[in-house]
């Protein structure tokens, strides 16, 4: 029975940093409930395609290489190119054009790998993603910080707490319920613009909370108060229950490079921590399409009808309540798989 009425959205997803992905490395992805491999070539473009060598199906992220622009498959040697074609056979004199891989749209953007995934493969990108000044500046900018988790929860749940202010009484024991001035979407963009009363050691601070987004995959959020500090928050579906969510921040320079580490230090963990307390909520709530409404409740239908044009497929309509699995079903790993990475570990490592 499905956990969701949902299917795999469509859109811009990031699939890796930058920072994770040298020339000439291949890493193995699982995304869109699709095996996948993540390669840069040596001249340094990005490529992300299905994982499987149209010849016996060997899985071109586990022990494929990179060959200047083109990957060799493991098992037989076979090459293919950033477009998935067969260029080379390496005991034969000729090709096999049958032999295609399907690969997919991508960018490297604001310091992120994304991809452009459609069920309909003839469908290409529908939207930009925004390059944004506060992750490409010189200066004036805290070096990035970087956060991964493994949600079993569907993107759009995660998504929604946006549009939830009363929860971050609740859930997160934020001194007030946040004020949403304005919710509105255009197309694949949506914007909410909010008021927020930040509690810190030293009593409560006004703030502001505003986010924009375009699509299901990518979000910015702009916290303004205490400090400014900038967000990008990524879901990436890796099936249709699951998602793995990325977090971006970069803090505004306060002067000198310890405050502004510091204070953004603190502002990252208040975030994780909300993210952690998010966590058992997300996992374990049912998906009701027709929820009990207070009149003072956040815009949640308008997000769910901006979320809904995201299903190339549809939505399920055979249900009113989408329950989660059985107890033990999975295991919630509600802790970030991935401590902190930033841009000064360039090419250290990967996930
Ligand atoms: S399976 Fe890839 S070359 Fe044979
Ligand atoms: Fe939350």
């Amino acid at each position: 029975m499905s956990r969701y009425p949902f299917p795999v959205p469509f859109g811009w997803f990031q699939v890796a940093w930058d920072h994770e992905l040298a020339p000439g490395q291949v890493l193995p992805r699982y995304y869109f409930a699709r095996h996948l491999v993540l390669w840069r070539d040596e001249s340094g473009a990005v490529h992300l395609q299905d994982a499987f060598c149209p010849h016996l199906g060997a899985h071109l992220g586990h022990g494929g290489s990179v060959r200047g622009t083109e990957i060799e498959c493991p098992f037989h040697g076979w090459t293919f190119d950033g477009e998935g074609r067969n260029t080379c056979i390496p005991y034969s004199e000729r090709t096999n054009a049958k032999a295609r891989i399907r690969s997919y749209p991508t960018i490297v953007r604001n310091g992120l790998i994304m991809a452009w995934y459609h069920p309909d493969e003839t469908v290409g990108p529908q939207w930009e993603i925004p390059e944004l000044a506060e992750f490409n500046a010189a200066e004036g900018f805290s070096e990035p910080v970087c956060r991964r988790y493994t949600v079993h929860a569907a993107w759009q749940e995660l998504a929604e707490n946006g549009a939830d202010s009363a929860h971050f009484r609740y859930v997160h024991n934020t001194e007030v319920v946040p004020e949403i001035e304005e919710y509105r979407a255009e197309g694949p963009h949506a914007v909410m613009r909010s008021s927020q009363k930040f509690p810190t050691p030293r009593g409560v601070v006004e703030g502001r909370i505003d986010v924009d987004n375009w699509g299901p995959g990518f979000a910015f959020t702009r916290f303004s108060g205490i400090v400014d500090t900038f967000l990008m928050g990524c879901n990436t579906p890796i099936d249709e229950d699951t998602c793995e969510l990325h977090f971006t921040f970069t803090v505004r320079s306060l002067g000198d490079d310890g405050t502004t580490s510091s204070v953004g230090e603190a502002f990252v963990n208040e975030v994780h921590k909300q993210v952690i307390e998010d966590g058992p909520i997300w996992e374990n709530k049912a998906h009701l399409v027709r929820p009990a409404l207070a009149d003072t409740d956040g815009p949640f239908m308008k997000f769910r009808k901006w979320a809904a044009q995201f299903y190339a497929e549809g939505v399920r309509d055979d249900r009113l309540v989408w329950e989660p699995p059985p107890p033990g079903t999975f295991e919630s790993t509600m802790v970030p798989t991935e401590a902190t990475a930033s841009r000064k570990h360039r090419g250290k490592g990967n996930a």
